[in-house]
């Protein structure tokens, strides 16, 4: 079965409701695909010690290299503080570069969503220009 963006939101938005985070309470959810179309959610997993915090983003594609998998095609991010309504949830810094890792930048697209219906695409060299990844190194 093909997975369509408002799929993938849709995954994202229920990976959100796994989310646990007491001390924010800014709840975040994603969804990613990989080459293969298997589909891997996470959710942002807070800490008392607050920097073991991991991020939705992280949770998503840590599972599935773990399982495996290290070719991707697009992902999906939905967050906002509790009770809130959704607004736009760019990835931090930390996880677009663990993105990167990855990917190729040029086509690998990054889906920021209030609901299955209003979301805006990018691709991740959008959001990380002049990007440092394995090529570097
Ligand atoms: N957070 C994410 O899960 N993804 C992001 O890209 C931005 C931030 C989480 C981390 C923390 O649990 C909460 O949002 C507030 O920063």
């Amino acid at each position: 079965m093909k997975i369509g963006d408002k799929n993938l939101i849709k995954q994202a938005l229920e990976a959100r409701e796994k989310s646990y985070s007491p001390y924010s309470h800014f709840r975040v959810g994603a969804a990613i695909l990989t080459e293969d179309g298997k589909l891997y959610t996470g959710c942002n997993i807070e800490n008392a010690a607050f920097s073991p915090t991991n991020c939705a983003e992280r949770t998503a594609i840590f599972k599935a290299v773990s399982d495996g998998k290290q070719k991707f095609v697009k992902i999906a991010i939905v967050g906002g503080k509790e009770g809130e309504t959704i607004d736009y949830c760019p990835p931090c810094g930390v996880c677009r570069q663990v993105l990167r890792e990855f990917v190729n930048p040029q086509q690998f697209q990054v889906i920021l969503a209030k609901s299955e219906t209003e979301y805006k695409v990018y691709t991740l060299s959008q959001l990380l220009p002049e990007d440092f990844g394995p090529n570097n190194i």
